[in-house]
């Protein structure tokens, strides 16, 4: 496996400090000049795809590009991409799409990810996996040396039905890891409960997962698990927007 780079810089002097969003914007930038008319393109979830379907919306605004279509990977980014006009339709209607684009939570060396801080891991991975190029875009803030070492959430997304007993067994399940397994809670102290109406039990790992294939093929054998957050060998390119420049990694 080759990962090349490729990197634009987009300092100048005194040009004053990058912020996050700027990041995620020039992140978003770059990642729509993959975008052609007529495509059948996945919408990501999160705030650095929603930078993504802005300018996807202004671009057919202007008929810079015409005739997409859109399949939305979460309920707040169909109801962003109606508000902005963009045709959307389903994978039952489209099984096969050109392109996806969406953000990370961690980015590995080899561009394998982890996704769904923002609960959207499902419908992500299913539209995702469905798409001949994924295009991923993130700020330098999500690059981690292992999946699980930012020691932020991994997510695995669970039936209701007994979250507990599932709760317990991925707990058991990545013990070397020294895991804490939580279940994921709203503002008010409930339940997250994703678009499928799943809930979420986010793994927090001591030390970053050894082996995630075998993660997610562990992962997956639990009865109830209906999808986990490690998006291995998915992406086609990986835009980083840093504030020395704009990388993009591809395989
Ligand atoms: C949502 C996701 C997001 O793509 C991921 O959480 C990154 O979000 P952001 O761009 O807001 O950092 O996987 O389920």
């Amino acid at each position: 496996l080759k990962v090349r780079t490729f990197t634009t810089s987009i300092r100048a002097q005194a040009v004053p400090a990058l912020t996050q969003d700027d990041l995620k914007k020039l992140a978003a930038d770059k990642a729509v000049v993959y975008v052609k008319s007529g495509m059948v393109l996945g919408l990501g979830t999160g705030s650095t795809a929603a930078f993504v379907v802005d300018k996807l919306g202004h671009l057919l605004k202007t008929g810079q590009l015409t005739n997409i279509i859109g399949i939305p990977t979460s309920k707040r980014t169909e109801e962003q991409a109606k508000s902005l006009n963009i045709p959307l339709t389903t994978l039952d209607e489209h099984p096969v799409l050109d392109l996806a684009i969406d953000g990370a939570d961690e980015v590995d060396p080899d561009l394998n990810l982890v996704k769904g801080r923002g609960g959207a891991l499902l419908r992500e991975k299913m539209v995702e996996a469905a798409s001949k190029s994924f295009v991923v875009v993130a700020d330098e803030t999500k690059l981690v040396s292992g999946l699980g070492g930012s020691k932020l959430a991994m997510p695995v997304e669970v039936v209701q039905f007994c979250w507990k007993y599932n709760l317990i067994r991925l707990q058991e399940l990545f013990k070397e890891e020294g895991v804490e397994a939580k279940l994921r809670v709203d503002g008010a102290g409930k339940p997250y409960v994703t678009d499928n109406f799943n809930y979420i039990v986010d793994l927090y790992f001591e030390t970053p997962i050894r082996d995630g294939v075998s993660a997610g093929k562990e992962i997956g054998k639990l009865e109830g698990v209906v999808e986990h957050g490690l998006f291995l060998d998915m992406a086609t390119a990986v835009i980083i927007a840093g504030t020395s420049g704009v990388e993009v990694k591809t395989k």
